[in-house]
């Protein structure tokens, strides 16, 4: 192995950049040669590729984002975009290819395996949503974001005694309003993983304001129901004022957090030892404290588990 490409694919999320940073370090402290692909596997299709060097990635570790930019490809998905994307890394002499992004980007990285390219991945994405590891990069710094969020909304929530639906990411995943939710101390959560009863909601709403609790926060998953819908409905039920805040992509943005950092450092490094021992079709994980390494077919395949555990602790104390 003389020579390693890597790429960042899907959504960017905050920790790609120490991964990247780690990565193309411990490449050239064992004289590879390193390539960095743009914007995912559409700069890859285009031959949007340079030589990094060390000064490449200085300054890097504390920045969100990824820098070397990341885009979807539906040409790459194709069994012909991907014999294209393959012959397109032999042509610049790249032999093995790292892939930091989620589920979509390691199914690419899958196909370039069998095609030959040794490849590792990394999971990145902010919606915890690959059922291998216990945390993808960026999973953190997201919660942060929307905890920062939930704090300031309980400020303005609570002087005007309202309510409000706070509409976080996750694709077809609850941890982010879960995690997000428990360590912000939402009354009310709603994820994919359990239907909810809008009932159960008004009840702890007008229970709430019978205490004397001045807000009711709650952490609504995206893709589980219209926040608009939920919020008239609620409104009209308690004739409490419930807002909406959507959070959007603010949730994918910000400098990593230090668990993100450290996830990024330790899986870019182990990425480029195991391509540097010639090995490939290896997805990185992180299980109860540890790197793991499993097959990249087996990083897809299986299911993200939703922690019902910590979802009863949740309800438990909102009540
Ligand atoms: P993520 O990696 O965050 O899940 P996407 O699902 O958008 O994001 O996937 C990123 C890119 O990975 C896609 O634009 C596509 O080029 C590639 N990809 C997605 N699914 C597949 C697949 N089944 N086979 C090959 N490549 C894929
Ligand atoms: O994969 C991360 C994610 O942020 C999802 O939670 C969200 O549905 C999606 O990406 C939105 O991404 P984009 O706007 O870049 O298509």
């Amino acid at each position: 192995m003389k020579t390693i490409g890597i790429l960042t694919s899907g959504g960017d999320a905050p920790g790609m950049n120490s991964a990247i940073r780690a990565a193309v370090r411990t490449a050239l402290n064992k004289g590879l040669r390193v390539k960095g692909i743009r914007n995912g596997y559409d700069g890859l299709m285009q031959g949007d590729i340079y030589e990094m060097n060390v000064s490449s990635v200085a300054d890097i570790i504390h920045k969100g984002g990824t820098i070397l930019g990341t885009a979807r490809s539906s040409e790459f998905k194709t069994p012909e975009g991907q014999k294209r994307g393959a012959q397109i890394l032999e042509d610049y002499g790249i032999e093995g290819l790292i892939v930091i992004g989620g589920d979509g980007s390691f199914k690419g990285a899958k196909a370039l395996s069998e095609l030959g390219i040794r490849t590792v991945a990394i999971p990145g994405t902010i919606d915890n949503d690959m059922g291998y590891t216990d945390f993808t990069i960026g999973f953190f710094t997201a919660i942060e974001t929307v905890i920062d969020a939930i704090g300031k909304l309980r400020d303005t929530s609570s002087s005007h005694g309202r309510a409000v639906v706070i509409e976080v990411m996750g694709r077809n995943c609850g941890d982010l309003a879960l995690y997000s939710g428990l360590a912000g101390g939402a009354e009310s959560i709603i994820v994919p993983e359990h239907t909810f009863s809008i009932d159960e909601i008004i009840e702890k709403m007008e229970n709430g304001k019978k205490r004397g609790k001045l807000h009711h926060l709650i952490t609504l998953a995206e893709g589980v129901g219209d926040p608009y819908s939920l919020a008239r409905e609620l409104e009209e039920k308690t004739g409490i004022e419930t807002k909406v805040t959507i959070l959007g992509h603010v949730q994918r943005g910000g400098s990593p957090s230090g668990v993100d950092r450290l996830l990024g450092t330790t899986m870019g490094a182990r990425a480029v030892e195991l391509l540097y021992e010639e090995k490939t079709d290896i997805a990185l994980g992180y299980v109860n404290g540890e790197i793991i390494e499993v097959s990249i077919e087996d990083a897809t395949s299986k299911k993200s588990e939703f922690n019902e555990k910590l979802y009863e602790v949740a309800n438990s104390l909102s009540r």
